[in-house]
């Protein structure tokens, strides 16, 4: 069924189409313009759809309330992070605008799945902070004892805790799969300076974020951050840098039950494990190779990894 603004499978936004300029549309987000708030500044309107990716593909099937969850979830970090005071960032407010044109069902589909932020230039790149050994970092690990270029301690086990979190970025690609960087590659993309300002502040809300994670039975094993430089009114970047796009999600998080972890084994982990691993069945059946699009999920894969998202949010209220 359509409706002005949204295609719908019951509940579920799979994509947006809102009468505001500027649509992008990432592999999760929808992202349109606003008109400038009242200090002039441009500002963005993000909506987080039901969309679902893995193996960086999207897949044809909506995640119904994902994407109110994933807002939930980032918006409340916003707010803890602003109480400590690390870093500035992008949200403004989590209301459906009221001085934007839409109709009142448009108002209704957006009701809890939108953020209005203040519109960035973006750093290209993924800046990832790793408390735990586990996914890419772990797999390189095993080849050649180091995590994205860091030398790590020898004997390490699988999602063994690290002595110390450690920065690892990739690019952010616009096309594809973003790839791992060390950091002198990261210094030579952006510069040294901001470089070591971006680890510094990934690794320093990593820290407060995973001592918040822990208190509530969760393991921030991984986590990645955007940041970007706050636009003036003419749309030049300013100095400002800020937090944007989602924080400490299950869409950009790794997070264990702390309760039953133990290192030298994989851990179930509160987001799309069960989708990734009902995928790669289906690549070993041969009916699915990693490009789009993906395959139709089955009722059972989208009850069991909203139930994720939905323990992820309970938790960490
Ligand atoms: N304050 C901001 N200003 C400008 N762009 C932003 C801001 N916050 C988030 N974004 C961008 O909005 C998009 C959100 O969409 P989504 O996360 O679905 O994209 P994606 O598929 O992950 O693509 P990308 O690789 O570009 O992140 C991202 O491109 C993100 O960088
Ligand atoms: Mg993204």
């Amino acid at each position: 069924m359509m409706t002005a603004g949204a295609s719908r499978h019951d509940d579920a936004v799979f994509e947006t189409r809102l009468p505001l300029g500027g649509r992008r549309q990432g592999k999760v987000r929808d992202v349109y313009a606003l008109p400038p708030g009242a200090d002039g500044q441009p500002r963005l309107l993000v909506v987080a759809s039901d969309r679902v990716s893995a193996f960086d593909v999207v897949m044809p099937t909506p995640i119904p309330g994902k994407g109110r969850l994933l807002t939930e979830i980032s918006s409340g970090w916003f707010a803890f992070l602003r109480s400590q005071g690390i870093i500035e960032d992008h949200l403004l407010s989590t209301d459906v605008p009221g001085d934007a044109e839409l109709s009142a069902g448009d108002r209704a589909m957006l009701a809890g799945r939108t953020m209005t932020c203040r519109a960035a230039q973006v750093v290209p790149i993924e800046c990832v902070a790793r408390g735990y050994l586990a996914g890419s970092g772990w797999a390189e690990y095993r080849r050649s004892g180091t995590a994205c270029g860091v030398r790590l301690p020898p004997g390490l086990r699988q999602c063994e805790r690290l002595p110390e979190p450690i920065f690892t970025p990739a690019t952010k690609a616009a096309e594809g799969h973003d790839e791992n960087i060390d950091f002198a590659r990261m210094c030579g993309l952006v510069g040294a300076a901001l470089a070591e300002r971006l680890r510094d502040l990934t690794l320093a809300v990593y820290r407060t974020a995973a001592e918040r994670a822990l208190a509530r039975g969760l393991i921030l094993a991984d986590t990645k951050f955007e940041f970007g430089f706050a636009l003036d009114a003419e749309g030049r970047p300013t100095d400002r840098l800020m937090l944007v796009d989602e924080v400490l999600t299950p869409d950009s998080s790794r997070y264990w039950p702390a309760d039953g972890y133990a290192h030298g084994r994989e851990q179930p982990s509160f987001d799309k494990q069960y989708l990734r691993d009902w995928l790669l069945a289906e690549e070993a059946a041969g009916r699915w190779d990693r490009t789009p699009p993906g395959p139709a999920l089955p009722a059972e894969v989208v009850e069991r990894t909203l139930a994720k998202y939905r323990d992820a949010a309970r938790m960490l209220a």
